[in-house]
């Protein structure tokens, strides 16, 4: 069950707009820019961003798991890229729907780093906040509160991720066995 809207459609189309204002300037000269998502939590995201950024880019989307159905990070992250795409001397720019603990983004970029490209930076739609990470994304679109978050691409259990905003989850309560 959905508890409340956090960011309402109209606040998260203004944020992609200046966020893609700024990723424009930032990319102007470099033709030859790769927006790589990572699936599945970035598609509504990326589809969005890519068209609120006006230089010539190219899509491509991988995979990394770190949930499962539950709502607790599992710490492990498996990665899955299409084998044709090159990252060697591109400016990548990887697009993710959430930040938490940081751990998916520490197990992906060194992947990414190893590949070679020109310049790799990171756009997060929403942050946590919840550690200090070693590097932290270039771009966020707004900084979450500590809840779980659903709806504009994120999910729980595959669910809500078509929702057009961005909500919090009431979980059912934790009951703990009595012994
Ligand atoms: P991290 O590795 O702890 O930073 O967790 C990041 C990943 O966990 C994201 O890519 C999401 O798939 C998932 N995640 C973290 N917090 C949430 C949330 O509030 N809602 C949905 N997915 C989340
Ligand atoms: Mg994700």
């Amino acid at each position: 069950m959905i508890e409340r809207t956090v960011f309402d459609r109209a606040a998260i189309a203004a944020r992609i707009d200046a966020l893609g204002r700024e990723i424009s300037e930032y990319y102007r000269n470099s033709g030859d820019l790769l927006v790589l998502g990572v699936l599945k939590g970035s598609f509504i995201f990326l589809a969005d961003l890519v068209r609120s950024i006006d230089c010539p880019l190219r899509v491509d989307f991988l995979t990394a798991s770190s949930y499962g159905s539950g709502t607790v990070s599992s710490g492990e992250v498996v990665l899955s890229l299409d084998p044709r795409t090159k990252l060697s001397g591109r400016d990548v720019l990887l697009v993710e729907d959430i930040v938490d603990r940081g751990g998916t983004l520490e197990k992906i970029l060194p992947l990414l780093g190893a590949m070679g490209p020109k310049s790799l930076e990171v756009c997060v739609l929403l942050h946590k906040r919840s550690v200090v990470l070693e590097r932290e994304p270039r771009w966020v679109g707004f900084d979450a509160p500590p809840e779980f978050l659903v709806g504009y691409g994120l999910d729980h259990a595959e669910e809500y991720r078509h929702l057009p905003f961005i909500g919090s989850l009431k979980l059912p309560e934790m009951k703990l066995p009595k012994d």
